[in-house]
């Protein structure tokens, strides 16, 4: 287990590229068991959640290899249909197997991945979207166990509490593609991983309509061939190196961030007085050197509101505007782990239910902290930037699950970083 050790205090200058979508490639990768033929897929990021999907896969049977950087070829010829706990605990996104098993074996058995440090992640509206396409469900032994001999397309309705489900739609989309009749999925999420995903998925033959809207409509077809698939930049690295320009008042050109892709996280801070500029082929230019923001008012929704992923990055950058700023979490409203972290360099932030409020500007110092997840660990990296001294952030290993060479692409926009083996 690394941990980073950061001395803050230089502003971010430079230009930095973003990898691709995380959690566009994950289903995209369980996409490629719907068919016999062979998948090659690009723009792969280097993460540890894709070796272990890539791990999932072979042990279900598929050939997986990375070709080149960023290039692997997965070849689904002949499958089981049970993904085992060992190998799915290491990841909640493991749940999307359950589609495309079903679909292609008409049988699957996927375990449950079990609780989570960012609150509770229930699954029951990927059983609510299975059962109405006809297939029986049961929970045994910690497995969820799809019977889809009979499954048939429906109508299914994916909203819950929090609004709809991301890799649920992405579950019921795969599952629905070869199951006879036509499928419309309501309020389905139309997250843009959702519509890269509706475009493989087309690309291999599947009959889709609404990919990247609430309204979904699949007409099943007997098989799906292979394909070459190039996945889409990831958005939440993006607003990550946008957050983390700010807070170190850097000058910083992002390039692969789509920004259409970024629109509720781009108003937020325009609001808040940043002014970006928006140049050719995905690129945004972020230059605070002389910028005073004002405090932001931020609540995280379903897509095209404002993602939950960037809620951690956005309170550590709020430690460092001047006034009180207020975040609310609509999706996961305990996701608050960075709070008592940045709290221990020096950040005002108290908690009011779902929401922190953020007293700012702090003088923040560095201290040794724990990454804690994924998002919050970018958070405390963010914080670190723009501490006076040294930060040492252990067990980070979250953030080798989400984001492609952070430390190496900080190093090269400035940073004062080095990876350390653990203590
Ligand atoms: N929910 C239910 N029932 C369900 C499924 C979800 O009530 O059956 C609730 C959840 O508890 C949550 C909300 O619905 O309150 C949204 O959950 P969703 O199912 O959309 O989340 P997910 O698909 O499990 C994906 C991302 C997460 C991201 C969320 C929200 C992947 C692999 N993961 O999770 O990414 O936070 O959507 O946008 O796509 C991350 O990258 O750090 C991460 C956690």
């Amino acid at each position: 287990m690394d941990s980073l050790l950061i001395r803050g205090g230089t502003r971010l200058r430079g230009e930095v590229q973003v990898s691709g979508s995380k959690n566009a490639c994950l289903p995209i990768f369980a996409a490629c068991l719907l068919t016999d033929q062979k998948c090659l897929i690009k723009n792969v990021p280097n993460l540890s959640d894709v070796n272990f999907m890539a791990q999932i896969l072979r042990e279900l049977g598929a050939e997986v290899s990375m070709v080149k950087d960023g290039e692997w070829e997965i070849c689904a010829k002949k499958i089981s249909h049970t993904a085992p706990y060992e190998l799915v605990r290491k990841m909640r996104a493991s749940i999307c197997l359950l589609g495309p098993l079903s679909a292609r074996m008409r049988r699957a058995e996927v375990s449950l991945p079990g609780g989570c440090v960012i609150g509770a992640r229930p699954v029951d509206l990927h059983i609510k979207g299975m059962r109405a396409l006809n297939c029986k469900t049961e929970i045994e032994r910690g497995y969820l166990n799809v019977d889809a001999r009979k499954i048939r397309g429906a109508r299914v309705y994916l909203g819950g509490r929090f609004g709809s489900t991301v890799t649920g739609t992405a579950n019921i989309m795969m599952a629905a593609v070869m199951a006879p009749g036509t499928t419309v999925i309501e309020n389905a999420a139309c997250e843009p991983e959702i519509a890269d995903l509706a475009k493989m998925l087309s690309n291999m033959g599947a009959q889709i309509e609404g990919g990247g809207t609430h309204t979904i409509t699949i007409t099943g077809v007997p098989r799906l061939g292979g394909t070459s698939h190039t996945v889409i930049p990831d958005r939440i690295e993006a607003g990550t190196w946008i957050t983390a320009a700010l807070a170190t008042k850097g000058d910083v050109t992002i390039k692969g961030a789509i920004r259409s892709h970024l629109g509720s996280f781009l108003d937020l801070l325009e609001c808040a007085g940043c002014k970006f500029e928006y140049l050719k082929y995905d690129a945004i230019r972020v230059n605070a050197s002389r910028l005073k923001m004002k405090p932001v008012e931020a609540v995280t929704l379903p897509y095209p509101g404002l993602p939950t992923d960037l809620q951690a990055q956005i309170c550590a950058l709020a430690t460092q505007i001047d006034g009180i700023s207020v975040i609310t979490e609509r999706i996961y409203p305990e996701r608050f782990m960075h709070v008592p972290e940045l709290s221990r360099m020096g950040a005002n932030i108290s908690r009011e239910g779902p929401s922190a409020i953020i007293c700012g500007k702090s003088r923040l110092s560095g201290a040794p902290v724990m990454a804690s997840d994924l998002r919050a660990s970018a958070a405390l990296v963010i914080a670190a930037l723009a501490a006076e001294g040294e930060t040492k952030i252990r067990r980070i290993y979250h953030l080798d699950r989400g984001y492609d060479s952070m430390d190496k692409k900080l190093k090269s926009l400035g940073a004062k970083i080095e990876r350390t083996p653990e203590d």
